[in-house]
């Protein structure tokens, strides 16, 4: 795709990839995607935010051209290193080896190793801006939006909020590159911050909080449809998406998931529940099978404390349960307490698996986990009673 203007002087430059279907091999996109790059002109310095893909550095390098000489710019902007964006700094150095990096502290640190190249550092804050002659570009740090280094770059005059990839979508479509010609992109959107944003969710409130005093006209992410029409739309969805509802009564809110070989763990699970109900809690069970994965991430997301029952399964933890414990890197965990238990026939090792899943999370867990051999006796559910409110007791201190 051939450079456009957004408004006068600021240029689209980026590169398109619409037969795109898996993104850093983990994310479907079946429309494809794009990575924006925009340049900037002032009337005495060009600036130049973020570059593509590696694999799309001869596109992006004769787009820049058709617009300006690459070596006349004299500021590229980074508002994240993941190499999607940066993947072409080293083409685009070659012809401007002097320019000047605008990044924040951390970002500095990992271009540095993403690129093994050296490069003039002007380090970015909240307080930073830039006169590029009758065009001033300020930044706005924003950690973990989604990488820890990411800031937006803010053009005051034309109020273009460059979000890098806050308010994008993995699409393209040759109808248009604006949210108002650019087709129905409303399911990309989403799924791009589900897969991306959520769990981020409390670092994109305090962005958006940030930036809610900012007048925008434009959002210019870095990939996907610009949004020129009615763009608060886009931080409004933001924060829906990012907004976990929590129990407004001041309870904790205690999950159990368990899975039930032989019904034996879900006797006991029956019993750890009732132990964990307390006047200061509500307990919601599920049995895994019976839920959506994305039911589940629901449901952690709105959770206090989490307790896992499974049985041990030829020395592992059972598929359905592994798949539960790989969410936790997708969604926002506000977890105060953790704790595994269990029926185990032969070995018994999951609930030591699962601990140590939770430990290498740095969640808090409550240890020992509950074990029992086969079929719970009288004693034993007794005792799984003991261990719910036990567990309660700690999760309430
Ligand atoms: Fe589109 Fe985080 O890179």
């Amino acid at each position: 795709m051939k450079p456009f203007a957004i408004v006068n002087h600021v240029f689209w430059v980026g590169a398109i990839h619409p037969d795109l279907r898996l993104f850093d091999d983990l994310f479907l996109t079946k429309r494809g995607t794009t990575y924006n790059s925009y340049l900037v002109k002032g009337k005495n310095k060009i600036a130049l935010i973020d570059t593509v893909k590696g694999m799309f550095a001869p596109d992006f390098m004769t787009n820049l051209k058709t617009v300006c000489d690459p070596a006349k710019i004299d500021y590229l902007i980074v508002n994240h290193t993941e190499p999607d964006h940066t993947g072409s700094i080293n083409e685009f150095l070659k012809l401007n080896p002097n320019i000047t990096v605008v990044i924040t502290k951390p970002g500095a640190l990992f271009l540095k190793e993403l690129t093994n190249a050296k490069f003039n550092v002007l380090e970015a804050s909240d307080e930073f801006s830039i006169d590029l002659g009758g065009r001033t570009l300020k930044f706005v740090i924003a950690p973990f939006l989604h990488w820890p280094d990411t800031m937006f770059t803010y053009l005051a005059e034309d109020q273009i909020l460059f979000s890098g990839d806050a308010f994008g979508s993995h699409y393209y479509n040759d109808s248009g590159m604006f949210n108002d010609n650019a087709g129905d992109f409303s399911e990309e959107f989403a799924v791009y911050f589900d897969c991306l944003v959520r769990s981020f969710k409390k670092k994109a409130l305090l962005a958006i909080a940030k930036v809610k005093d900012v007048p925008v006209k434009i959002i210019a992410p870095s990939h996907g449809p610009i949004h020129r029409t009615n763009p608060l739309q886009y931080v409004k969805k933001y924060q829906e998406f990012s907004t976990v509802e929590k129990l407004s009564t001041g309870e904790k809110s205690i999950l159990v998931l368990y899975l039930s070989a032989h019904k034996n763990t879900e006797k006991i699970t029956q019993q750890v529940a009732a132990g964990l109900k307390t006047e200061k809690s509500v307990v919601k069970v599920i049995h895994i099978p019976e839920v959506s994965l994305d039911q589940i991430r629901d449901e952690l997301e709105k959770a206090d404390a989490l307790l896992i029952g499974t049985p041990t399964i030829n020395r592992d933890v059972p598929k359905p349960v592994w798949d539960v414990l790989g969410l936790f890197q997708t969604v926002s965990l506000e977890l105060k307490l953790t704790a595994a238990y269990g029926s185990f026939g032969w070995s018994g090792e999951a609930v030591k698996m699962i601990e140590d899943r939770f430990k290498s999370l740095k969640l808090k867990t409550f240890e020992p986990g509950f074990k029992v051999n086969f079929t719970p006796t009288e004693a034993d559910l007794a005792q799984a009673r003991e261990f719910g409110q036990k567990f309660a007791a700690e999760l309430s201190r």
